[in-house]
């Protein structure tokens, strides 16, 4: 069976005109992926929404990134990236449980700050609820801070809905915000 890492499953133009390629990652993502892990550290929003991020050197970037990949080719996440001018620039990904939860997996996304606001977020995440569909995913489960109005607005518009409040479940700098849990249901045929 060919590789699923770097099929390409979807394009689009974004807000500012640029052409964005949407596939699943490949190994050879790594120096942009460190490259985005490092420019994390000092994203203030990330920062604030997400928490602190830990600085990693390359080699724990490789050690990372290579069972990344591996997952991916092992069908244990979904893990797609948009690409504009050769550069990834975002990620989306879905780590998927095993045993009985093995039809649910946990979300999360960036886009680099600069590309951020152009709809890349939005169609990213809507082709990653297609990829979860194809291989047979019913809920798509997410956290994510109750300030990061953004986030929960595009969580909305592909669908996902509040199931509960974390009080003070996010805590940066002993500041503790609420977090919210939000589900995508995707098939409710055994639900
Ligand atoms: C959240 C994130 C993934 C969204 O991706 P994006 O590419 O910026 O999103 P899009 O451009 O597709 O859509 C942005 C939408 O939010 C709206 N928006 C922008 N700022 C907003 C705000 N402060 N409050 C509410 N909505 C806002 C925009 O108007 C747009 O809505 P529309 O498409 O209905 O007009 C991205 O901004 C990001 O990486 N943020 C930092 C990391 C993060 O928060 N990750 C999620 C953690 S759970």
């Amino acid at each position: 069976m060919s590789s699923i890492c770097g099929r390409v499953v979807g394009e689009f133009t974004a807000k500012n005109g640029a052409r964005v390629v949407v596939r699943y990652v490949r190994w050879e993502d790594i120096c942009d992926y460190y490259e985005l892990w490092k420019s994390l550290a000092r994203d203030k929003e990330v920062v604030k929404y997400l928490g602190v991020v830990e600085e990693i050197d390359f080699s724990t970037c490789v050690d990372r990134f290579s069972r990344i990949v591996a997952s991916v080719e092992k069908g244990k996440e979904i893990r797609l990236v948009a690409e504009v001018d050769g550069k990834v620039v975002g990620y989306v990904s879905i780590k998927i449980e095993g045993g009985s939860f093995r039809h649910r997996g946990w979300l999360g996304i960036i886009i680099r700050r600069e590309y951020r606001d152009l709809g890349i977020g939005t169609r990213l995440l809507e082709a990653v609820v297609r990829e979860a569909k194809r291989m047979g995913l019913k809920l798509i489960l997410l956290e994510t801070s109750s300030l990061n109005s953004r986030a929960i607005h595009v969580f909305r518009k592909v669908g996902f809905r509040e199931i509960g409040v974390v009080p003070g479940g996010l805590c940066i700098d002993n500041r503790c915000v609420d977090t919210l849990f939000m589900v995508l249901r995707l098939d409710f045929s055994e639900l």
